[in-house]
């Protein structure tokens, strides 16, 4: 399996990605990505990241592209890349024996409900991380290997083991770490049973459920047998903009290098809410019945709401989401006083064709219009489907 797709293909990925998924651009060892302690943006910035060096790739064909590593990117683009680093988009895939989780985490005691037991954790002498049921004497520990989410609203456990088949089966961990160091049962776990000793610990993924897990949360990686090789942890500069080998090599030699990949000039509308869509989700990844019902967790996949937005079908689908989110900076820095100047700069008086607001025509837009919606575990998403809401 490898999940070194260039962004350009993302648009036709997404509906055949398997097929994608054989192109082999196998590369050779590059260094794991940045693992260092979740909790702190500096630490994701791992210089070793960067020693992927462009003639790597291994059996990249000649001539393709291949992946640097973002360290190489920051030589020349020093803004985009500490923007990056502070953004979730950087910290959504842990090597946990690489963090402080261990060591944060031993000695917690956590009820996972009733059928499951209680769960404890204890750090191992390298450092690694086991989540412990004790009383199950058939499998009474579970080493932690990953970590998906940066931790802003959760963080999931991973672990990979070989199946019969040699294929990967992925444990989804029944309990995830919440902010403030709390552990919890992982949201959508709360009605599951276990069929097995392994399925106490939590829920097994394989296949393409597996498989996506792992694209849409890292740069790269290959999933063989029970490891993962070839990993660039994160979603980083290159799963964006394709393996930039070739622009590095161009702009060495011109300072006028020839436009890169997916840069501004080629995305448009439709091919930008793709690239976002083919993780946030678009509306062919949910069922006809929650396209038809809209549930309060459709407000996680906010290209699913934006595209059903007047905002967007009334202005000539001209609306994407870097009208109102730069791609590389983290929505977390960015003030409700910005975020209401992207409504204005349409809904304005001056602007004549555009409507205004009769209940307030210059702030509270977004608590009335794209509230925050609670998830369970206290998570909140904005409702991305703009509209007059019933009980505005
Ligand atoms: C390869 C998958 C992937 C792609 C492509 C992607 N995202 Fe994300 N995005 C994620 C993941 C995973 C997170 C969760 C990070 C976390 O755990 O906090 C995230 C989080 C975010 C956040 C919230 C975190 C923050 O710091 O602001 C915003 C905003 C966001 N993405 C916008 C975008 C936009 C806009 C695009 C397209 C230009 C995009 N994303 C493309 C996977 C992706
Ligand atoms: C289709 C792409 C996709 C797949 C598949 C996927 N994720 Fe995510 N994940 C995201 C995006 C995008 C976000 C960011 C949600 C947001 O902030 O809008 C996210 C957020 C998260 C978070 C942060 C907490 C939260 O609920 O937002 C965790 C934890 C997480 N994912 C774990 C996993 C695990 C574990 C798997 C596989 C078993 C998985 N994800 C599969 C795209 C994906
Ligand atoms: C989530 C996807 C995503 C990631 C990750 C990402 N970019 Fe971008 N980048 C974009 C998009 C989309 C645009 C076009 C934005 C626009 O049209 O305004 C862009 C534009 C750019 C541009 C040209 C405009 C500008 O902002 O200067 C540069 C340079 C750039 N990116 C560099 C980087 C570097 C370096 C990194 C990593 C540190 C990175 N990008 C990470 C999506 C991404
Ligand atoms: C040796 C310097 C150098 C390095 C290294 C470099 N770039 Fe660039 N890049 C440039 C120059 C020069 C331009 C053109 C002027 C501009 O837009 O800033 C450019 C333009 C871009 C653009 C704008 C879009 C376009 O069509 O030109 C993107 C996106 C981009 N670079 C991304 C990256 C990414 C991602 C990396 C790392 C893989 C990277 N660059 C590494 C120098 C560099
Ligand atoms: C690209 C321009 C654009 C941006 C940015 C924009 N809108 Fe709109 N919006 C429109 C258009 C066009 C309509 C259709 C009515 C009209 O022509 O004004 C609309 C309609 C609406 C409606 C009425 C929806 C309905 O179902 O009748 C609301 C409410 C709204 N916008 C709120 C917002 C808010 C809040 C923001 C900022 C978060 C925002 N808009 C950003 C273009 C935009
Ligand atoms: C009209 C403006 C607007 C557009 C367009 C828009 N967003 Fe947002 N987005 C917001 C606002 C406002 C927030 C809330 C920011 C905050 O936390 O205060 C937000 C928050 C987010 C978050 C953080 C999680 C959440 O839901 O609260 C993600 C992820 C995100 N947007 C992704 C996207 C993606 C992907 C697109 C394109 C499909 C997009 N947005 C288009 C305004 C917009
Ligand atoms: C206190 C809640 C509230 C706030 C704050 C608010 N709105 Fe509204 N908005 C409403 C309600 C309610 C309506 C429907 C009014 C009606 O139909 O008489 C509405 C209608 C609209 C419409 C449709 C107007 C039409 O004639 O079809 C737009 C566009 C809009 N709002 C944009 C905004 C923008 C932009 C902001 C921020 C500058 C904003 N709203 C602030 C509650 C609010």
């Amino acid at each position: 399996m490898n999940f070194a797709i260039r962004a350009p293909q993302l648009i036709a990925v997404f509906v055949t990605v398997t097929l994608l998924g054989l192109v082999t651009l196998a590369a050779t060892r590059p260094d794991d990505a940045a693992q260092t302690a979740p909790t702190t943006a500096a630490g994701v910035d791992n210089p070793r990241n960067g020693n992927m060096n462009a003639g790597d790739a291994g059996s990249s064909r000649a001539g393709e592209p291949a992946y640097v590593g973002r360290q190489v990117c920051a030589e020349c683009h020093r803004e985009n890349f500490e923007q990056h680093a502070k953004h979730g988009h950087a910290m959504t895939f842990f090597d946990v024996s690489k963090t402080d989780l261990a060591n944060r985490l031993a000695g917690k005691v956590v009820d996972g409900g009733e059928g499951f037991g209680s769960f404890h954790y204890r750090q191992g002498d390298d450092g690694q991380l086991f989540a412990q049921l004790p009383e199950l004497a058939e499998l009474s520990e579970l080493p932690i290997e990953y970590a998906l989410g940066s931790g802003h609203n959760a963080q999931t456990f991973l672990t990979l083991r070989e199946a019969a088949n040699a294929d990967c089966l992925g444990l989804e961990h029944r309990v995830s770490l919440y902010p403030g160091d709390r552990l919890a049962i992982t949201v959508g776990h709360e009605d599951k049973t276990a069929n097995s000793p392994l399925e106490r610990y939590g829920s097994t993924v394989y296949g393409e459920t597996l498989d996506r897990c792992v694209y849409c949360h890292t740069t790269t990686a290959q999933i063989n047998g029970n490891r993962i090789d070839n990993l660039v942890a994160n979603v980083n500069c290159e799963k964006c903009h394709g393996p930039g080998s070739e622009h590095v090599a161009s702009a060495r030699q011109s300072a006028t290098p020839p436009p890169y990949s997916v840069g501004k000039a080629d995305w448009d509308v439709e091919s930008e809410i793709q690239l976002c869509g083919d993780c946030h989700r678009l509306p062919q990844s949910l069922s006809k019945s929650e396209l038809r019902e809209y549930p309060d967790n459709s407000v996680r996949f906010q290209p699913v709401g934006l595209l059903r937005s007047a905002c967007y079908l009334k202005s000539g689908r001209q609306l994407r989401c870097s009208t109102c989110h730069d791609p590389h900076v983290s929505t977390h820095g960015v003030s409700t006083a910005e975020h209401i100047k992207n409504c204005i700069s349409c809904h304005d008086e001056s602007i004549e064709k555009h409507t205004i607001c009769p209940v307030n025509a210059s702030s509270g837009c977004i608590e009335c219009h794209m509230p925050a919606i609670d998830q369970k575990q206290g998570i909140k998403f904005h409702d991305h489907w703009i509209r007059v809401r019933d009980n505005d």
